[in-house]
């Protein structure tokens, strides 16, 4: 694999995996090996890009031809030890699991190449545990994109107890190619910045709606026209899935052993009902079926 740009790696070819391989071929023109522990995600995660970039192509912001050269450099695998050779950067999307990411760092930190930096997506796990289970603690930090990476144009970038300059700097460098802003978290704090500041805001549109402050509607409408968000907070919490929020509200619990950032109990009996939002066809809004568009 010989390009300008060099390889990546991308493990994981979930939600977030098949859009930051996407990014990092089709924006920074890298070689990417994108992995997943079985050929159906892998499939899906070639079908997602292929749909993707089939958009780009649709909407006028790409050619057929750099679609097509695009696909190719995306080179889908279940062989960790291919994925990582020659890679100078291995970018972890995998299922948000404390244990299976730790078992994951042992063994990419044993194949990888010597100087390669290990990035984390994780939106939770703390970078500093990650790096502990390494060789190099200083090569890893945080990397987190949003949802869709394609267009989504932050990320943040988390420095570890032990992460080194060169890290956060390299990091930063590939970030730009991939034409992302970044921000830079000093210290490796749950939920960064944006989910610090965006969780505690959802949760507390749901004590409104549980309180009787205010009917959903018009709470989401408030916060649009009002603070000028794109989407209202409860429309926004059944994109995320209310089951994913309230794992972060409870990290945040344990971690910063404050109240505050107690979970609305309406968010827990609504998880607990099955109510997850936009992925079960029912949240704060109907969606009809699962994963569907908006219908009331
Ligand atoms: N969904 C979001 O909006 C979002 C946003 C920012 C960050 N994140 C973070 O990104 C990461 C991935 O989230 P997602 O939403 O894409 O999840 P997902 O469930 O869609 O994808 C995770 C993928 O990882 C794969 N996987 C599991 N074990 C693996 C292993 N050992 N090696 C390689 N792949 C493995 C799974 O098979 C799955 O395909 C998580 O850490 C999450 O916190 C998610």
């Amino acid at each position: 694999m010989n390009s300008s740009s060099g390889k990546l790696t991308v493990l994981g070819a979930g939600l977030m995996g098949h859009g930051i391989a996407q990014v990092a071929s089709q924006v920074g023109g890298f070689e990417v090996s994108l992995l997943d522990v079985e050929q159906r995600f892998v499939d899906s995660g070639m079908k997602m890009i292929n749909s993707s970039v089939a958009k780009f192509v649709e909407k006028g912001k790409l050619t057929k031809d750099q679609a097509d050269a695009a696909l190719k450099r995306v080179h889908p695998t279940l062989d960790l030890a291919e994925a990582l050779k020659g890679s100078s950067l291995v970018i972890e999307a995998a299922t948000e699991d404390p244990k299976l990411k730790l078992d994951l760092y042992r063994r990419v930190s044993d194949l990888s190449d010597r100087d390669a930096i290990l990035a984390s997506n994780t939106s939770s796990i703390s970078i500093t545990l990650l790096a502990s289970v390494t060789k190099r603690p200083e090569n890893v930090c945080g990397m987190h994109f949003f949802n869709p990476p394609q267009l989504m144009p932050l990320v943040e970038i988390i420095r570890g107890n032990k992460t080194s300059d060169e890290t956060v700097n390299r990091v930063r460098d590939i970030s730009a190619k991939l034409g992302k802003e970044t921000v830079l978290c000093k210290k490796d704090s749950p939920g960064f910045i944006v989910n610090r500041i965006l969780v505690p805001a959802l949760n507390e549109a749901v004590f409104l709606v549980q309180e009787g402050v205010a009917e959903p509607e018009d709470i989401d409408k408030a916060v649009k026209l009002g603070l000028n968000w794109p989407m209202g907070p409860l429309q926004l919490l059944d994109y995320v899935g209310l089951d994913t929020t309230l794992n972060i509200t409870q990290v945040f619990m344990n971690e910063f052993q404050d109240s505050k950032y107690r979970a609305s109990p309406l968010m827990r009996e609504m998880v607990r009902a099955g109510m997850m939002g936009r992925k079960s066809g029912k949240g704060f809004y109907e969606w009809g079926s699962p994963g569907a568009t908006k219908t009331k």
